[in-house]
């Protein structure tokens, strides 16, 4: 089955008998098509593209198997023509990304039942094709890159911020897109941040630096956190270190198909407070990976989903210490029918570049 039979197959289940797909990563994900403006409506015989005359020729090359349609004036006008001309009587539309005031258009302008659904492209998504985990791969080796390099790059005082732009800049010549978020460097104390966008802090002798970062790589994304020490770190740091090192060798080594989100979250978890940091590892062992940074499933305490070959997540354990400063260290991997395999693949024993 086509990813358009996939999704037809719950029309019945969900009480629609078409669906109208705006949000931009389910759209792209839908089409290939890479503009910023435009709807899918699936029919339960045709699909649709609809946009206007910016994109009318784009959306020609890019989205096959679609009828492309441009509206003139309004698009929920162009919409409701061919609801009606289908017979449309129930329209599923995307809850979670529907504003209130479209809403409230399309009940004005629709004659069909409008239907809040959910996860109806978001549970394909989940599971990843070849192509898409070639993608995945390539966003990751960029990664991977970006990360040798910036250890010829990192010196005493150089700031957080020019350590990120270094890292962007090197993804974007290796062919990425963009960066897939912004950029964490979080350096010396500020490492207690688990998410401390990179500042003007300038790195010093001493400091663990946490850096957060991925490339965006033809609609995909890559995840990968490293910490690494200028000059010797303390002791202390020292064991945090070894301690998030071991539970994400752990984590990495142990998750497999068959797991919940849950079970896979707690084998880092127990390492972590087994060692003294109970209350200092304050979010989800990781995440789902894909068109977005952040999608499902989650390992987590509330990570409820199973775990399947072909989901592609992150195993990011970390200890944050106020006052002191934090370590993180993440990869992606891929689930499969026997364990997992690793798509950022750069070392993780400390790097201490010398001051
Ligand atoms: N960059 C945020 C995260 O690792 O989830
Ligand atoms: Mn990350
Ligand atoms: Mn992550």
């Amino acid at each position: 089955m086509n990813r358009f039979e996939v999704i037809r197959t719950q029309f019945e289940q969900n009480g629609i008998d078409a669906l109208l797909v705006e949000s931009p990563t389910n759209r792209r994900y839908l089409t290939d098509f890479t503009g910023t403006a435009g709807a899918v409506l699936l029919t339960s015989e045709d699909a649709f593209f609809i946009t206007d005359f910016r994109y009318v020729e784009q959306a020609k090359s890019q989205c096959e198997g679609f009828k492309v349609v441009q509206h003139g004036g309004a698009m929920s006008a162009e919409i409701k023509k061919i609801l009606d001309s289908h017979n449309v009587k129930s329209l599923g539309f995307e809850k979670a990304y529907t504003s209130f005031q479209t809403y409230q258009l399309y009940q004005e302008t629709f004659d069909a039942e409008l239907v809040p659904v959910a996860g109806i492209v978001e549970n394909l998504r989940l599971f990843k094709s070849e192509s898409e985990l070639k993608t995945i791969k390539k966003a990751s080796e960029i990664a991977d890159a970006a990360f040798s390099h910036i250890l010829t790059y990192i010196k005493a005082g150089v700031r957080e911020r020019e350590v990120a732009h270094e890292l962007e800049f090197f993804m974007r010549e290796q062919g990425a897109e963009s960066s897939s978020f912004d950029i964490i460097v979080a350096s010396g104390e500020r490492g207690a941040r688990p998410h401390g966008v990179a500042s003007d802090k300038k790195i010093e002798k001493g400091d663990l630096i946490t850096m957060d970062f991925g490339a965006y790589y033809k609609g995909y994304c890559s995840d990968i956190t490293r910490t690494v020490a200028l000059g010797e770190p303390s002791e202390e740091l020292r064991h945090i270190y070894d301690t998030v090192l071991s539970a994400q060798l752990k984590a990495v080594e142990q998750i497999k198909a068959g797991m919940t989100g849950i079970e896979a979250d707690e084998i880092a978890r127990e390492m972590i407070n087994g060692k003294g940091y109970e209350g200092h590892f304050g979010h989800g062992l990781g995440h789902g990976l894909g068109m977005e940074v952040h999608e499902e499933p989650r390992l987590s305490p509330k990570g409820n989903l199973v775990l399947e070959p072909g989901m592609v997540v992150t195993v990011e354990p970390g200890v944050y210490i106020p006052g002191k400063g934090g370590v993180r260290i993440e990869d992606d991997i891929v689930i499969t029918e026997d364990g997992n395999e690793r798509l950022t693949t750069s070392d993780k024993d400390l790097k201490i570049i010398e001051a």
